[in-house]
């Protein structure tokens, strides 16, 4: 008996879906694009929700950091389990660099639960600069320069997940940043799938540990609070 509301403990305290007062704090900051309290794995409270899937309120757009890349979150499609993202600007490199918008490393979401969608991968392949393309001093502005010769490092994602062949035959576009800048401000889409991610296999599991130790304790929130009196019963 006691033993087994140890490790309901254990599993509240890392990890919390966020449906218990505890977690849904009062905070009435606007959170866009959520109406409301993000809907899990979204939150906006530290320690709870899902850790890839913690946001910063605020407006016109809430924040999200992926691999230590800031994003704004333009829309989330609780349809399709897609959030859309745009880069928030960083500081130049170099004030001879062009273009601000576009991060100084590539959108790496290895270890991340996200993928880049389809849609988002095919509007990058057709990507062809022109031959030989026009590059701003490279000595300065090296992540530039690597991009415009190959804008799909921008999403290596697409590249292990998309084998799509080479579109040999679509024009050649001379300013490759210009449509990187835009390509960006109207966001990437990310899916998220819960298949690759073991964080996903707990969730119904502490779900239903939460849901009896309501039963047990009339309220989560208040057996939490006196957790270290409910742990020594008398
Ligand atoms: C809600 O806000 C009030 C006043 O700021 C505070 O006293 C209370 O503890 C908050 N409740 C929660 C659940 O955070
Ligand atoms: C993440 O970014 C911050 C600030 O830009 C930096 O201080 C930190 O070292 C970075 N962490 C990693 C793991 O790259
Ligand atoms: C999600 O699906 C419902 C029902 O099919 C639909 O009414 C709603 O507009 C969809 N939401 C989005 C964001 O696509
Ligand atoms: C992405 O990050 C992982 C480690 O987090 C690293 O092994 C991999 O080489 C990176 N990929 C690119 C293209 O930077
Ligand atoms: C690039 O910048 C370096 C360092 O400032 C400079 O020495 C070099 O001449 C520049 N190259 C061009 C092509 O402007």
């Amino acid at each position: 008996m006691s033993s087994s509301i140890v490790i309901i403990f254990l599993f509240l305290s890392l990890f919390r879906p966020c449906n218990t007062q505890t977690c849904s704090s009062n905070n009435t900051n606007p959170c866009p694009p959520f109406s409301s309290h993000p809907p899990f794995p979204f939150s906006s409270t530290p320690g709870c929700g899902h850790p890839s899937f913690h946001i910063t309120c605020s407006s016109p757009h809430s924040f999200i950091s992926i691999n230590n890349l800031s994003f704004s979150i333009l829309s989330y499609n609780s349809n399709t389990s897609s959030i859309t993202l745009s880069p928030r600007p960083n500081p130049t490199p170099h004030p001879n660099c062009p273009s601000s918008f576009i991060p100084t490393r590539p959108i790496n979401l290895s270890a991340t639960p996200f993928r880049v969608s389809a849609a988002t991968c095919s509007r990058l392949s057709v990507l062809r600069p022109c031959s030989p393309p026009s590059l701003p001093n490279c000595s300065h502005c090296p992540s530039q320069c690597h991009l415009i010769k190959s804008p799909s490092h921008l999403l290596p994602d697409c590249r292990s997940t998309h084998h799509s062949p080479q579109y040999s035959d679509s024009p050649c576009l001379t300013n490759i940043l210009g449509f990187l800048q835009q390509f960006l401000k109207n966001g990437i889409q990310l899916d998220w799938d819960q298949s690759r991610d073991p964080y996903w296999l707990l969730v119904p599991l502490v779900l239903l540990l939460q849901r009896e130790m309501e039963e047990r304790n009339g309220g989560a929130a208040r057996a939490r609070k006196k957790g270290a009196a409910v742990l020594s019963p008398n």
